[in-house]
């Protein structure tokens, strides 16, 4: 499933759509395009995962597997992208300067393209799977939400670059892999483009 989109949207991608990904509040199901999946034994060693990331609409976000951890693939909206640099205040480290990111990720948007945003779906604080949540202001997480992700274990929340805001349990913001772009319509996960 990819997800991110309103219901209509979802029935009609959920037919068509060639990368799919789900994960839960407690557990991960990640079912996978067959091209995109490197072998068992492969995948146990932390091999790279190539994704597909041409029918990945803005607000929608994948999920696949690398080195047995969820990994996000958002596309980010313009909206989304502006809305970042509003939130600095509530963040814990906006400039991630204590974070894990490759190089190439050390920048406000965490992102070597900033509409493409690629993070570790675990929470920092004991590494539940947060919950993507890209709805503005929904009535639980309050009216300055801008978009983010959700860790329901101990209340843990995330901005749209995966950083943590100041005041919940997890101390530092979410981790971004090594990736790269092979084109516009394909990352690898678990390389640094300068290295493949
Ligand atoms: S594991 Fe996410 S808040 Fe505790």
């Amino acid at each position: 499933m990819i997800d991110g989109v309103d219901n209509e949207k979802r029935r009609f991608l959920t037919k068509t759509a060639t990368v799919v990904g789900a994960v839960g509040a407690g557990f991960l199901a990640v079912p996978f395009a067959s091209s995109m999946r490197p072998s068992a034994k492969a995948e146990a060693m932390g091999a790279p995962v190539e994704v597909d990331i041409e029918k990945l609409e803005p607000g929608q976000r994948v999920v696949v597997l690398w080195r047995g951890k969820p990994v996000w693939v958002v596309r980010r909206t313009p909206e989304t992208l502006a809305g970042l640099v509003e939130l600095d205040g509530v963040l814990l480290d906006p400039q991630s300067d204590q974070s894990e990111q490759p190089a190439s990720s050390k920048n406000e948007a965490r992102a070597i393209k900033p509409e493409i945003f690629v993070a570790v779906g675990v929470c920092t604080h004991l590494g539940c799977s947060p919950v993507y949540r890209p709805d503005i202001a929904p009535a639980d997480l309050g009216p300055d939400w801008k978009g983010g992700f959700f860790c329901p274990c101990h209340g843990s929340k995330f901005d749209m670059a995966g950083r943590v805001y100041k005041g919940v349990p997890a101390p530092v913001n979410l981790e971004i892999p090594p990736y790269y772009f092979v084109s516009d319509k394909r990352i690898v996960v678990g390389l640094d483009g300068e290295k493949a």
